[in-house]
């Protein structure tokens, strides 16, 4: 019987990541591609395995004054503000483009306030026709509890995840917060409080001067850093927490600009990734991604991106993952 070449076999870039299947690895970032119509006349919206929408709050948000923006050396200080247009309104115009997405899956990105406003932003969208999942933005200041950022603090980030479980049927993605000494034990806060999945990482809080007038680079003084600059800070996170939860489905997010960064991610554990900055330089870097990604594995003689999923080659003594899920890995995708 002839044997079938590997190198021959059809790429597939479908994954699966929880509860949610993808018809491919590559999501477009929070905050980072509007509500999705805005990049409909550049390319098929309906290609990307996901669109992640702004972040959504219970009453629209009027965002930070203006400078909020500046660029840095390889990256993006931003202080947007969650400027946002509230819930209802999304609902009642945002939603119009996102619904009649049928491939692409429709991540809405929520924020609160205060705990409870993240459980009420749920309940509202759970069983909304064309809304695919939740993503938690755990980077907002917690009104309750000084303006400290509920992402800051296990026990916050697992009772906010915690609340929207017992709110919606929908799956929870929970966004953490780059901004912690232990990203694990914030990791495994969401995990504990029923998160389906994780995504990291979210903006860097820094800070840019101008040296002539003294001044800070934008109103807010500081910001949340983002492109090329974060990509080995959020790279060392997802490797961290996909050796501390190996059966958690990560989300990779910083600094992704083309597919060997997407390649670089699914390495270091994360089963999908969402690309944010890049869709300010290069409308098309996520349709180039998925493109790229497929020549990728083609060019390896891999079937499927989860032929790539944790397999980074560290020392032995570093490898946190178990060698029976090691090896049962090795063999699903290729
Ligand atoms: C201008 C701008 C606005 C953003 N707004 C949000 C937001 O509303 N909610 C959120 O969870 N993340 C937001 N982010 C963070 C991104 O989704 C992403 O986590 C981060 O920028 C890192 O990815 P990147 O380096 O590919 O941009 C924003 C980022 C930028 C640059």
């Amino acid at each position: 019987m002839k044997r079938k070449s590997v190198r021959s076999a059809a790429v597939s870039l479908r994954v699966r990541l929880g509860r949610l299947t993808l018809q491919n690895p590559i999501l477009v970032a929070s905050g980072t591609f509007g509500y999705g119509a805005e990049y409909a006349r550049l390319f098929d919206v309906d290609d990307l395995g996901g669109v992640v929408t702004k972040s959504i709050s219970l009453k629209p948000r009027p965002g930070n004054p203006a400078p909020r923006i500046w660029e840095t050396a390889s990256g993006m200080l931003n202080a947007i503000g969650l400027q946002n247009t509230g819930v209802e309104e999304f609902l009642r115009s945002k939603m119009l483009f996102l619904k009649k997405l049928t491939r692409a899956k429709v991540i809405v990105n929520i924020i609160g306030e205060r705990i409870g406003d993240y459980a009420q932003i749920a309940r509202r969208l759970d069983g909304v026709p064309g809304i695919d999942g939740l993503e938690l933005n755990l980077s907002c200041p917690n009104c309750e509890r000084g303006g400290i950022e509920f992402g800051v603090n296990p026990r916050m980030t697992a009772e906010a995840v915690r609340r929207v479980r017992k709110a919606t049927r929908l799956p929870v993605i929970a966004k953490l917060s780059p901004n912690v000494t232990d990203i694990t034990a914030i990791a495994r806060a969401a995990a504990d409080g029923g998160a389906d999945a994780l995504s990291l990482i979210n903006t860097l809080l820094a800070l840019a001067v101008d040296p002539e007038s003294w001044k800070p680079r934008i109103a807010p003084v500081t910001g949340g850093l983002s492109g090329p600059a974060v990509k080995p800070v959020a790279l060392r996170m997802v490797w961290q927490v996909h050796r501390a939860l190996p059966k958690m489905p990560l989300i990779g997010i910083g600094g992704i600009m083309r597919s060997e960064d997407v390649v670089e991610f699914l390495l270091c554990g994360a089963s999908a990734v969402e690309i944010g900055t890049a869709n300010y330089i290069r409308p098309t870097a996520a349709p180039e991604a998925v493109q790229g990604l497929a020549r990728y594995l083609k060019r390896k003689g891999l079937r499927s991106p989860g032929a790539l999923v944790g397999r980074i080659q560290t020392p032995a003594r570093l490898r946190g993952i178990p060698k029976l899920v090691a090896s049962r890995r090795s063999g699903s995708g290729r």
